[in-house]
């Protein structure tokens, strides 16, 4: 099925000949994970796999060898990305998750500027107010039913009002409904050549919006690209270290190797803090009196400056060219009507003119979300209906502020949830909420380095794949992970590593505990002004979204689609989103927690 699936979409890909690979490319590692995970499955169970009917085995084989000829059909390999920046440490990668990771990294390869492009001045970059977008068809009448995709067409301009020509441009999309409380993310495509065209499901019956936003032009979003690659120390971190009456603070980063260019001296002596179950890499600058082992504490140190140049800086503006609307050139609102009842000829023609089919993850109506597909989300108003729900569990979760988040929510929704004071410092953890009367483990701690919290104990520094592998598991365990905050500033390398460290320990810890519940929280979107773009810019989280959600399909991991919350919803981005987004999070996370009993069938 899903072969076919992925069929029709090549197919569409190649009849269009435009840059349909967009979309082959985020599915692609989908779809090769899926056969690893097979793949992996079957030779760990090879034993039992003599019970399995022979042709089960063959379909997934069978599978595995369509996607590699879907590959195949996509070209070369994507290109070798040379290690930079200490990620050739850590677990040594299996081929084929050395393999996994060319192709992820492919996945994301974000369209480069033309050479005849940089550098630009600002005035020949992209400018939202002087880009306009229309609704498809433009002309001629049209009726929209639910269950129809809407397409919306983008075309960028720069400053002077002339059209662009090359693409790249961060734009994101939404369909709202302020009257009935609707919204859905869309799906935006880069035809790489100043045209983008936006794909909205239509999902609600009455009145509907589009709006575009840029949320950086592509002149901006190369100089993240160069930050994000060459200036992965552009946050710092330090180190108190202690004896007696002795202390010290030094600067501590992933890497401070001499080939990362982040020493004064080659040859200055380190503390290596490098995991020894994970190999994930950590080093601080050594103190000058005290040893290594004298380390108290971890914090952030600190924003690099003057990472841009004045010129450069004008493409990073507030209200000019960072997350500004581009307007419409006619209607920008359609009504929709009520699913028509096809005949099986509408249907078929339907087929032929609709494009490639995008399905966001869910929408908003009436302020809450649900989900598109799977476990519908139930509602949780009252503490009683948790209490109820989490009656039993234990819940582990871990990850940068926006899980803390979660915790926080659950410990001041729920009265019967008391927080235990731990003494840890404020908004850092680790945290721990217990209801005895209903036996319910709420429990928070953050990721490792690199975490950009104010003051972490060194003994409370672990790593997530660590504190995985010392759960038992089962099906009273819940972990909930949300972890990508803090990886902004650093090459997806290393993201992808620390993503496949946990992926093992959650592998062990399935096999080990079966009927372990694990949820995944993504990025989400956030406020950005030019200070917060050059760290945090949603234009990074996109990027380590786009990466963590292949790596974890097939997994039978639960997500959140955070992205898509947040975007389809009509409050303001916030790296913390609004508790209205919070309490539609909990609802879809409680909803997998305890599912609805399914309604006995009658007769
Ligand atoms: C990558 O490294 C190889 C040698 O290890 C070198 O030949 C090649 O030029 C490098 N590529 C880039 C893009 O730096
Ligand atoms: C740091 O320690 C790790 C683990 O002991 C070791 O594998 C690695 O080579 C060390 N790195 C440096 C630069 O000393
Ligand atoms: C639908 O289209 C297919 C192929 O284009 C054709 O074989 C089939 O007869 C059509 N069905 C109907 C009901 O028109
Ligand atoms: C929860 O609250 C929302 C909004 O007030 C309401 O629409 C919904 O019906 C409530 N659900 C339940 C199960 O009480």
């Amino acid at each position: 099925m899903l072969a076919a699936e992925y069929e029709a979409v090549a197919g569409h890909g190649r009849q269009r000949g435009v840059t349909m690979c967009r979309h082959l490319s985020k599915y692609a590692p989908i779809f090769f994970l899926l056969a690893l995970f097979g793949l992996i499955f079957l030779l760990r169970n090879i034993h039992t796999l003599e019970n399995l009917k022979c042709h089960t085995a063959s379909t997934l084989f069978q599978l595995q060898k369509s996607i590699h000829t879907a590959f195949a059909q996509e070209g070369p390999l994507p290109p070798y990305h040379n290690h930079t920046f200490c990620s050739h440490l850590g677990l040594e990668p299996s081929p084929d998750e050395a393999l996994e990771e060319r192709y992820l990294l492919g996945s994301i390869a974000w369209p480069q500027l033309p050479a005849r492009a940089a550098p630009a001045l600002l005035r020949q970059t992209s400018d939202p107010v002087h880009s306009l977008f229309a609704v498809l068809p433009s002309k001629g009448p049209r009726e929209w039913h639910t269950g129809d995709q809407l397409e919306a067409l983008v075309q960028m301009h720069d400053f002077q009002g002339r059209p662009k020509r090359y693409g790249g441009d961060f734009l994101v999309a939404r369909l709202h409904s302020p009257e009935l409380g609707a919204g859905v993310a869309g799906r935006v495509v880069d035809h790489l050549n100043g045209f983008y065209s936006a794909l909205f499901p239509l999902l609600w019956v009455g009145m509907a919006q589009v709006e575009i936003t840029m949320v950086h032009s592509s002149e901006a979003v190369a100089v993240l690209q160069r930050l994000r690659e060459q200036r992965p120390d552009r946050v710092f971190f330090k180190s108190l270290f202690r004896s007696g009456y002795l202390s010290e603070t030094t600067m501590c980063n992933m890497c401070l190797l001499p080939d990362s260019q982040q020493l004064k001296q080659p040859q200055e002596p380190l503390c290596n803090f490098t995991d020894l179950h994970t190999g994930e890499p950590w080093f601080c600058l050594k103190p000058k009196l005290l040893s290594c082992d004298s380390r108290v504490n971890h914090a952030k140190g600190g924003y690099q400056k003057n990472l841009i140049t004045n010129k450069e800086a004008l493409l990073f503006q507030s209200g000019v060219n960072i997350k500004v609307v581009v307007h419409a050139s006619g209607p920008d609102r359609i009504d929709v009507l009520p699913k028509k009842l096809d005949g099986p000829e509408l249907e078929n023609s339907s087929i032929k003119t609709e494009p490639v089919k995008y399905n966001p993850s869910g929408y908003y109506y009436q302020g809450s979300w649900r989900p598109s597909g799977g476990t519908p989300a139930r509602q949780f108003n009252d503490s009683l209906s948790i209490t109820q729900c989490l009656a039993g569990k234990a819940i582990h979760m871990y990850g940068d502020s926006t899980a803390r988040q979660w915790f926080e929510y659950l410990n001041a929704f729920v009265p019967d949830i008391k927080e235990f004071n731990l003494h840890s410092p404020k908004n850092v953890g680790p945290y721990m909420a217990v209801d005895s009367k209903h036996n319910i483990l709420l429990k928070y701690r953050c990721h490792g380095p690199p975490i950009r919290f104010s003051t972490v104990s060194a003994s409370e520094l672990r790593y997530v794949a660590n504190e995985l592998d010392g759960l038992p598991g089962g099906p009273h365990t819940v972990v909930v992970l949300s972890i990508w905050a803090h990886f902004s500033t650093f090459p997806v390398e290393v993201y992808i590593r620390r993503m496949r460290h946990i992926r093992r320990a959650l592998v062990r810890l399935l096999d080990r505990g079966p009927g372990t519940l694990v949820v995944l929280r993504s990025a989400n979107l956030q406020a950005l002004d030019q200070e917060v773009s050059l760290y945090n810019s949603d234009w990074f989280s996109l990027q380590l979204d786009g990466v963590l959600r292949p790596m974890f399909a097939g997994l039978g991991v639960v997500f959140v689609d955070a992205w898509e919350m947040t975007l389809a919803h009509h409050l303001p981005h916030n790296l913390h989103p609004p508790p209205a987004i919070i309490k539609n999070m909990i609802d879809l996370f409680l909803s997998h927690v305890c599912p609805a009993k399914k309604k006995k069938k009658k007769g």
